[in-house]
């Protein structure tokens, strides 16, 4: 398929990319519960439907949060100049610590807040290599948690170091974000749960029981964890006096979106999400198998998930969920799909698909989601309570990405 970017790997070589081949296939009814009762009212979703959808994905898909006692938490702003950006900018960079059980986290926030607005709506978002990456700006601290090596950055012993600085600053256009009114809090996903095959660190082992060593079949995976992550983020810049009275945007790229969907889901004080080509397992179609199937995924990223997701490898037809049903999780609240056309390893009809399908109980708000199933051509953004856009190019986030997002919350949170 020519929009199969080159060095594709062989799962992706061997995906299948045409509509034509798709089996035809149900989805379960985002209204009805599994007992055959029909959803006629918001009560009966925010008290029956969505309770039951939320404890399937967690016990089939992302896996639960076991319950543990109380946790040690503590947060310290480390750094503060209320000139970053040249003037335009707050920057504060705060730690948080996490103990339990001899073991610990610590998760640094990087925030930009615009000087001139109070209350800024805020977007959260994980980065990939470490805050320091997203911006040139030299006071910006390096994480000390595992990074994966990348050559291209100059990173070999997976440790951060200065030759890593600004290397991801397209995907954060910080400036046009604080121009717009917006703020930013970013966050390195391996400081919350380093992202390899591996449940000795991160964030897992503060929850184990005694000789515990890794999550049970039906706990959670790194994503519950990033999402997990997230809504300790959200705790903090709810009490930080720049953001207390703000809205959050969780925002996601990739498998970071299909954790801003999770957490998104579990978290209601979040008041809008946005997924950026988060594919499979994201807001892409499981029952479509087009692109990257469960059982790939499951293959490639076991740690991704609970045990229990395993179960349903070409078997998609018997998972009680499909992904329409995660993103009806956020309704009523605004919620962002993004697509790339070179990224049709995300399927971006499948992620556009889950929106159709959720729209229902969203018009159970008297909201609009999508009101057709007709995918739309590129750069032909819709922007309704479910936002959507698919722009040419391949997997990444861009500029345009950004612009669609600001608009849409500008629209979607001014009330
Ligand atoms: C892989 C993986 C995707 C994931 C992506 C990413 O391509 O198969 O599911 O979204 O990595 O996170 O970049």
């Amino acid at each position: 398929m020519s929009l199969l970017i080159s060095g594709a790997s062989v799962a992706q070589q061997r995906a299948n990319y045409n509509e034509a081949k798709i089996k035809p296939y149900v989805l379960p009814d985002v209204l009805q519960s599994a007992n055959g009762q029909k959803v006629k009212s918001i009560a009966d979703w925010e008290n029956g439907r969505r309770k039951e959808i939320l404890r399937l994905f967690e016990n089939e898909v992302y896996g639960k949060v076991p319950e543990i006692e109380q946790m040690k938490h503590s947060s310290q702003v480390i750094e503060e100049s209320s000139v970053a950006l040249n003037g335009k900018a707050t920057r504060k960079q705060i730690a948080l610590n996490f103990t339990n059980q001899d073991k610990e986290i610590n998760i640094l926030i990087l925030l930009y807040t615009p000087n001139d607005v109070e209350y800024p709506p805020t977007f959260i978002g994980y980065n990939f290599y470490g805050n320091h990456t997203i911006t040139e700006e030299a006071a910006v601290l390096l994480t000390d948690s595992w990074v994966a090596n990348n050559e291209d950055f100059g990173i070999t012993e997976n440790k951060a170091t200065e030759a890593s600085r600004g290397v991801r600053t397209s995907r954060w256009p910080i400036e046009k974000i604080i121009e717009a009114g917006f703020g930013l809090a970013t966050i390195y996903y391996g400081d919350v749960d380093p992202d390899r095959d591996n449940f000795s660190d991160g964030i897992h082992p503060l929850f184990y029981k005694e000789d515990q060593e890794k999550p049970t079949s039906d706990e959670w995976g790194a994503i519950a964890g990033w999402a997990w992550g997230a809504s300790r983020v959200l705790d903090y810049l709810k009490q930080d006096h720049h953001t207390s009275g703000s809205k959050f945007i969780m925002f996601g790229h990739s498998r970071l979106g299909k954790a801003a969907l999770w957490a998104g889901a579990t978290d209601t004080r979040f008041d809008a999400v946005i997924s950026n080509e988060s594919g499979c397992g994201g807001a892409a179609l499981s029952r479509r198998k087009f692109g990257e199937t469960v059982s790939v995924i499951n293959t490639s990223f076991p740690h991704w998930f609970a045990d229990s997701f395993e179960k349903y490898n070409n078997k998609e037809q018997e998972l009680p969920v499909d992904q329409h049903m995660l993103i009806s999780l956020m309704a009523p609240r605004p919620v962002y799909i993004a697509s790339a056309e070179g990224d049709q390893w995300a399927d971006p009809k499948g992620e556009y698909l889950s929106g159709y399908y959720a729209s229902p109980v969203y018009k159970l708000y008297g909201k609009e989601g999508f009101t057709s199933p007709e995918h739309p051509k590129v750069n032909q953004p819709v922007h309704n309570t479910i936002g959507y856009h698919m722009r040419p190019g391949k997997h990444d986030v861009v500029d345009y990405d950004w612009e669609q997002f600001m608009k849409f919350c500008k629209m979607n949170l001014s009330e």
